[in-house]
């Protein structure tokens, strides 16, 4: 049994369940949100006990518009107006200290927040009819590869929710990236849709990476499908590939176009996705490591695509699924 999936501009149901303190999946630009009311302590301990999450970790509370971050922000850092100026809506999230409303179940008992304002038009109007926030965490089971398509959803999480908003597949396909202005120069605690050259910008130059918030999607490992992942120079590819087909471990291969011109690979690999450029590598990544594991794939090779744009994030995705193992 699956819960319901909503192709239609189901908004009104969506925002009744989350009224009466159900959860509702929902896409966004980056990956599908697992979305509770950021106000009720009950459906926020709903969402940490389906997600398996340690109640710790702090979630996202994402909002209808810009205007209203001084609504759920105690304060916002002159960098904070920039970045959230210049990317939002869009794939940033900032972390600010907590207005009093915002649950201290939602931030992990933090007296600081990770706020954003998702560029899809589903989003958007859940957002805009609910009204309030809505803290979502990817819609996954704690540890594993985020969604990027309602069905993703559905395989995941089953009847623990609700209703999920079918708005077809994420056209990022990587999470947020997280920027913690709480500090007096911002620090990057995650990098993803929004690149550090982008930041860069319109900042001070490039930002510091780091940071040792509560945040799993910077534990060493996460984001893992079942397969092994291997991360592996183009260069190593073919002679990996035919040493573990000899095994008889079942291989797929993730990498970009360019990457496997002229790579004599056996046949007998299975080719999860060939994106032309790295945007196309975010775009293909989570649903190419789902596919791996409904075909019962041992073992995923991927190879990185160069460390720039969204490359970073792509980067930083497959170490941590590599890290699992
Ligand atoms: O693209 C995204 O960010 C997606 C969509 C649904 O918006 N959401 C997402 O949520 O990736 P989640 O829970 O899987 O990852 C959110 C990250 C976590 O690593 C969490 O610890 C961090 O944001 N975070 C949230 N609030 C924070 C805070 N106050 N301080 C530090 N980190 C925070
Ligand atoms: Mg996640």
């Amino acid at each position: 049994m699956t819960a319901e999936v909503s192709s239609g501009p189901d908004v009104g149901r969506a925002v009744r369940v989350l009224r009466r303190g159900g959860l509702v999946a929902f896409p966004t630009e980056t990956v599908y949100g697992l979305g509770a009311d950021a106000e009720s302590d009950d459906a926020l301990a709903r969402l940490y006990a389906v997600k398996g999450r340690p109640t710790d970790h702090p979630v996202i509370v994402h909002l209808g518009h810009a205007d209203r971050i001084d609504e759920w922000a105690g304060s916002v850092s002159d960098a904070a107006r920039v970045l959230t100026a210049c990317f939002w809506p869009g794939p940033l999230t900032v972390v600010v200290p907590a207005a009093g409303r915002v649950s201290r179940v939602a931030t992990g008992g933090l007296d600081t927040v990770g706020l954003r304002v998702p560029d899809h038009p589903v989003a958007r109007s859940l957002l805009d009819a609910f009204g309030g926030g809505i803290a979502a965490p990817s819609a996954n089971r704690f540890g594993r590869v985020s969604p990027t398509s309602a069905g993703a959803v559905t395989r995941d999480l089953g009847l623990d929710v609700d209703l999920v908003l079918d708005g077809g597949p994420c056209s990022v396909g990587v999470e947020s990236t997280i920027v913690d202005c709480t500090t007096a120069t911002p620090v990057v605690l995650r990098v993803g849709g929004v690149t550090l050259e982008d930041l860069a910008g319109v900042l001070d130059g490039v930002p510091a990476v780091g940071g040792t918030t509560r945040a799993p999607g910077t534990l060493p490992a996460h984001y893992a499908p079942n397969a092994a992942v291997e991360v592996v120079t183009p260069a190593a590819l073919a002679d990996r590939a035919r040493r573990a087909a000899a095994r008889e471990v079942r291989v797929g291969v993730i990498a970009l176009a360019s990457d496997l011109v002229g790579i004599d690979l056996p046949d007998v690999l299975v080719p999860l996705a060939r994106p032309a450029d790295v945007v196309g590598y975010a775009h293909d990544l989570y649903r190419a490591l789902r596919e791996a594991d409904e075909l019962g794939l041992d073992l995923v090779l991927a190879v990185t695509p160069p460390p720039d744009g969204l490359g970073v994030a792509v980067a930083d995705r497959l170490g941590r699924a590599a890290a699992r193992h």
